[in-house]
Formats: C-alpha cells, structure tokens, sequence
C-alpha cells in the first residue's frame, strides 16, 4: 500500500520536473519512457527512492550535471572500479540519463 503510495508520488514529482528543454536539445529523442517505470530498474540495487543499499551509492539528491557526467564516465569505460554500471549505462538513450538524473535529483535526500 505504502509502495503503491509513494510510486504515485513518484509519478507527480516526475511530471513536475521533467523538463522538455531536454529532451528537445537531443538529436534523436528516445520515445518517452514513463520515468517510473525506468527508475524501477534501479530500484533493486539502489533502494526504492534511491537511498543507497549495502554496496551501492546514494542516488537521491544526486546533482543533475553531476549524474549525466558520472554517467558517460561508466558508458565510455572511464571508471575502471567500476563493476556493473557500465553494463547498465549502455542501455540508456541521452534523453532517458536526463529524465533519470530529473528524477534522482527531485528526491529530497
Ligand atoms: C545490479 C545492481 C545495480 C543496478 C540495477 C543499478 N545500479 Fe547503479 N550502481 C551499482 C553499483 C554496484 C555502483 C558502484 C559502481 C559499480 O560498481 O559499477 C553503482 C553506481 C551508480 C552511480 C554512481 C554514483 C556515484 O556517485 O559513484 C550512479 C549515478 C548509478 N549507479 C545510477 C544508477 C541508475 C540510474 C540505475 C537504473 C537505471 C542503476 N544505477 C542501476 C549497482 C546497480
């Protein structure tokens, strides 16, 4: 109940804070994704708000430049510690990085 709770809300927050500038500045634009439904793919590994599990870090409160940076760095193989997210940050469009980062950065830490 609370889960199903908190995801509405995670749902207003997202339509509050996506912001279409981004997505317009990209040169071939993902079909939109409902951001909830991407962030639940983080979810197992980074808490269900982002909160950071045993092993993993915090996403909520995540600065949006910072997390679009953080990003390339794993997709373009330039954090060599890095164990799983570069895997994962390959199979994610620009435009869906920035509707992540919108999110993860909402998040009241
Ligand atoms: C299988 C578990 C797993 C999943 C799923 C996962 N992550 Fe990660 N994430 C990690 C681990 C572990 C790290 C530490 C770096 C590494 O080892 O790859 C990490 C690191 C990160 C970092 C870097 C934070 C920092 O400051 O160093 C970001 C940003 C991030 N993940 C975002 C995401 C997002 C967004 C998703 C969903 C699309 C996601 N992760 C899905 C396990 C996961």
């Amino acid at each position: 109940m609370l889960r199903t709770a908190s995801m509405i809300m995670i749902a207003g927050l997202l339509a509050a804070t996506a912001t279409p500038s981004a997505a317009e500045s990209r040169k071939k634009p993902a079909k939109p994704v409902p951001a909830p439904l991407i962030a639940q793919a983080c979810s197992g590994c980074h808490g269900q708000l982002g909160q950071g599990l045993k092993g993993t870090p915090r996403l909520s409160g995540y600065e949006k430049d910072a997390f679009a940076r953080v990003w390339s760095e794993f997709r373009d193989n330039q954090r060599p510690a890095a164990t799983i997210m570069p895997r994962i940050a390959r199979g994610y469009s620009d435009t869906e990085v920035a509707v992540l980062a919108n999110y993860f950065s909402s998040i009241r830490r």
